[in-house]
């Protein structure tokens, strides 16, 4: 596989956005995304194994069952960009379906380079596929990947796993808007949203009971140490998940034991007892939001399939 892309200019951005969100006057926060460097995206790999986390398995079972039924929409597809590929293990089925039809380019975009290579040796055997990946962010990545595209190739954008969760609903629908802008009319979109679900079955899915989840969000203050040199001293803070019942998504935040003063990069922060930094959003929608909010941003839905065992929604969307 060819990698194209790096990491260099994300060094500064970090420490920028370390400062902003540490610095705010009112709730504390780090963008999520930063969650996600190789230690990150290797917990959040085991996190979709843990049976309290059923939002994997259920696009899995969907996409085991209905790639075929999915790949009927685009024959005249010839390349696959998926956004944060992570290891690649899902997206496996759906590349095969397409590829029966038509041979492929798949260009997996993703921050982490070590779950690129991982999604490299997942899927390096498939037939009739070639990969193209690119460690970059989303729409830069997308960007460069469909000006590759072969005359007469459609392109699907694979958006899988609800990591359109992380996004508040203005942006993401924002980020929607983005992607079509970046693409043209027939070309399609397969977004993976995570349903609203009780709180018994959601609230454990982000505070399990092995502490993975708790590792992987802890890991941002380890990562802070690790690259700004940081002192954050990870035994004074606690991984708190909440519900959000008003924005209709779980919170991650790291709660504060006591007072203290962290240093980063000569700058001073100080955290009150029990003040808190929010560290991710995961946005939970109605089963008809996803199309209306595509529609807004300009795509019509083709179809849309849904887990019974753990309401999650697979959309097929055409860029109009
Ligand atoms: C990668 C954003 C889909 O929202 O479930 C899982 C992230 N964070 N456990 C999610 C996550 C903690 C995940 N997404």
């Amino acid at each position: 596989m060819l990698i194209l892309g790096g990491a260099t200019q994300a060094v500064n951005s970090f420490a920028g956005d370390v400062r902003d969100g540490l610095g705010k006057a009112g709730q504390k926060e780090l963008p999520s995304k930063y969650l996600y460097d190789d230690i990150g995206s290797a917990l959040f790999e085991a996190i979709t194994r843990l049976p309290e986390y059923g939002l994997t398995r259920a696009e899995e079972r969907i996409l085991l069952e209905h790639s075929e039924a999915i790949a009927e929409h685009l024959t005249a597809h010839g390349m696959a960009v998926e956004l944060g590929s992570g290891s690649g293990r899902k997206t496996r089925q759906i590349l095969e379906a397409l590829a029966r039809h038509k041979s492929m380019t798949y260009c997996p975009i993703e921050i982490s380079s070590v779950a690129l290579a991982s999604c490299e040796r997942e899927l390096d055997d498939l037939a009739h596929v070639s990969i193209l990946g690119f460690e970059t962010e989303y729409l830069d990545g997308l960007s460069k990947a469909v000006a590759l595209r072969k005359p007469g190739d459609a392109v699907v954008v694979l958006f899988l796993g609800s990591s359109i969760g992380n996004f508040d609903r203005g942006p993401a629908e924002e980020f929607l808007r983005k992607i079509r802008q970046t693409i043209e009319p027939g070309d399609t979109l397969l977004l993976g949203t995570d349903l609203e679900k009780p709180l018994a079955q959601l609230i454990p899915a982000y505070d399990d009971s092995l502490g993975v989840t708790e590792a992987f969000n802890r890991n941002l203050l380890a990562r802070i140490n690790r690259e700004l040199r940081g002192d954050f001293d990870l035994s004074r803070f606690e991984h708190v998940a909440l519900y959000n019942a008003r924005e209709r998504r779980i919170e991650m935040h790291l709660r504060s034991v006591e007072t203290q003063t962290v240093t980063i990069e000569e700058a001073c922060f100080t955290l009150g007892s029990d003040e808190t930094i929010w560290t991710e959003s995961c946005h939970k929608y109605g089963r008809n939001e996803p199309e209306e909010m595509a529609e807004r941003a300009g795509f019509k839905c083709v179809a849309q399939w849904v887990d019974v065992e753990w309401p999650f929604a697979e959309n097929l969307f055409v860029a109009v």
